[in-house]
């Protein structure tokens, strides 16, 4: 399972357009990788809270992996992403709505949402 995960985040690593992301993650605890993987506890995070308004695009919120959505967010830069998700922006409120998140679960989080189109 770990494996699969491991997998999956390199996958996503070699989708997104920019090799690193701006902000350096400093994400704490042990055996936290330098980049912001996608993991399972990460994803019951996006579940729990960024879900609610970024899938069915409430507010106008961009929808998660709808590549229309995200080019002019993306456009701005990533770092501005972060910090729209972290001070909030409109409608968007700050850490949409996860106390929970670290600093690494909102960039990996932004990542998911702008990067997985299809
Ligand atoms: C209560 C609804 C709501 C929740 C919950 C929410 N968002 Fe948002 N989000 C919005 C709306 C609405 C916008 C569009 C704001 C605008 O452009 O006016 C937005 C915009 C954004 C943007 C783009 C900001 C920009 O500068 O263009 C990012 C990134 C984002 N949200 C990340 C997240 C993340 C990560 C989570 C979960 C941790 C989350 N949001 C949870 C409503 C929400």
């Amino acid at each position: 399972m770990k494996k699969l995960l491991i997998i999956f985040c390199l996958f996503l690593a070699a989708c997104s357009p920019s090799a690193e992301p701006p902000v350096s993650v400093a994400a704490g605890g042990a055996g936290a990788a330098p980049q912001a993987p996608m993991t399972a506890a990460v994803m019951a995070k996006f579940n729990n809270s960024c879900a609610m308004c970024h899938i069915s695009g409430v507010a106008f919120a961009p929808r998660l992996g709808v590549a229309e959505d995200w080019q002019p967010r993306l456009a701005q830069g990533r770092d501005v992403l972060l910090a729209h998700t972290l001070e909030g922006f409109n409608k968007m409120p700050p850490l949409g709505y996860c106390m929970s998140c670290e600093r690494s679960d909102f960039v990996a989080l932004i990542d998911y949402m702008a990067g997985e189109s299809e």
